[in-house]
């Protein structure tokens, strides 16, 4: 495939060279190098700890009823968000019984397989230089993307979502894998209390901008403007209320993983629709103006909202993180080839617009021209496609 190899991670101080052989790391603890990525890493910041006991994540699953094996029932609040229909999601999950989640996934949903089950989709947590010992959080995990590589490399994790049909094809991903150190919680994540400090690790990844937001979502329903339910309080404190929340479930230490578009991604700026609501323009506004033109085109409120670099620093330590270090990420962070920490030089980028569905056409070689120029030529990480927080305890 087109992007093997060609991704670059790299992390200051100190940086070594970038490592050419894709998918080799020969620092201690990397049991899983991700062959899509190159790595430039030297040293990372293990924390080493021991485990939480066992017990206390399962003194706090217990008072849950329990639906299945690995899957435990918090209070229904009616929420729903899927790329599917609830129609779709229950032929989906009726397969589920029958054939293997790849094999249900390419009967019904051919077009999701690589957002699920793509090895670059975890790519990123290798940032986090883990050591086996964690006891992780997935919060929001829907298909699992995150939650199995996560399993594979932690102690224990827990993945929470408010879309039972996600988690039934997650636990049976789970399943299939053998993974029994994997618990999945129906849940809101913004009623839904988390245990205080059991958690070496949360990971919020394309999340944090849907907490404000409380309508079932079936999202190109969403871009068209559904006229139900709508989230209710000022996005932002929604938000920082949850990162509280967060916060407060870590253990001393304690790392949130973090992923987010950037408010400000260059192509923002060149009338690309809001990825969440498919609005032009409504990222880079002031909210002020990204409701009004929100209003005009959906009749609702904008309420997913994200972040440029120095705003989600600041709205994380409000919710009371004491370190943040950001990275800046490309094409974006769903399925990252190139990781740079923000505000070191940014030495291997190349642009990859154009490898993105391999075909050379006239708007992907404009892309790749502005992206040298932008990245390459002037390092303006600000206006990078994804952002990526490590935010401490
Ligand atoms: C864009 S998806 C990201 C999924 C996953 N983290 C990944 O990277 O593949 C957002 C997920 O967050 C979940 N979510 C959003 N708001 C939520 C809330 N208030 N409570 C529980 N889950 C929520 C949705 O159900 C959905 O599965």
């Amino acid at each position: 495939m087109s992007y093997l190899g060609v991704g670059t991670i790299s992390v200051p101080s100190p940086v070594s060279s970038v490592t050419t052989l894709p998918g080799t790391c020969s620092k201690p603890g990397f049991k899983l190098g991700n062959p899509y990525l190159r790595w430039s890493f030297d040293g990372h910041p293990n924390l080493g700890q021991p485990m939480t006991e066992p017990d206390d994540l399962d003194q706090y699953l217990a008072q849950f009823p329990r639906e299945s094996p690995h899957l435990y029932l918090g209070p229904d609040s009616g929420g729903y968000w899927s790329n599917l229909s609830k129609q779709q999601n229950a032929e989906l999950v009726s397969l589920l019984g029958t054939c293997s989640t790849r094999d249900a996934i390419a009967a019904t949903q051919p077009q999701h397989s690589e957002v699920i089950f793509s090895p670059k989709r975890a790519a990123a947590l290798e940032l986090l230089g883990l050591d086996g010992s964690e006891v992780a959080v997935d919060l929001g995990c829907m298909w699992g993307a995150l939650t199995i590589p996560l399993a594979k490399q932690t102690a224990r994790v827990l993945a929470v979502d408010q879309t039972l049909e996600s988690l039934k094809f997650s636990e049976a991903r789970a399943i299939e894998e053998d993974l029994d150190n994997v618990n999945f919680l129906r849940g809101n994540l913004r009623d839904l209390a988390l245990p205080a400090s059991t958690f070496d690790l949360a990971v919020v990844n394309g999340v944090l901008e849907w907490i404000p937001e409380v309508d079932p979502i079936v999202v190109d329903d969403y871009w068209h403007g559904a006229k139900e339910r709508q989230g209710a309080g000022d996005p932002g404190e929604v938000q920082i209320g949850f990162l509280r929340k967060v916060h407060a479930s870590l253990r001393q230490a304690g790392r949130l993983f973090l992923a987010i578009e950037n408010r400000y991604d260059y192509k923002m700026f060149c009338g690309v629709p809001d990825p969440h609501t498919g609005t032009r323009f409504t990222t880079i506004a002031p909210r002020w103006l990204a409701n009004v033109i929100s209003k005009v085109r959906r009749r609702r409120e904008y309420r997913t909202w994200i972040y440029s670099f120095a705003d989600i620093r600041k709205q994380l330590h409000r919710a009371g993180f004491s370190t943040v270090s950001l990275y800046a990420c490309w094409p974006d962070y769903r399925q990252p080839e190139h990781i740079q920490p923000y505000g070191a030089k940014n030495e291997h980028f190349r642009p990859m617009s154009s490898r993105r569905d391999g075909r050379r056409t006239f708007k992907a070689t404009v892309a790749n021209r502005l992206e040298w120029l932008l990245f390459k030529k002037l390092d303006i990480q600000s206006l990078a496609p994804s952002i990526i927080a490590i935010a401490e305890k």
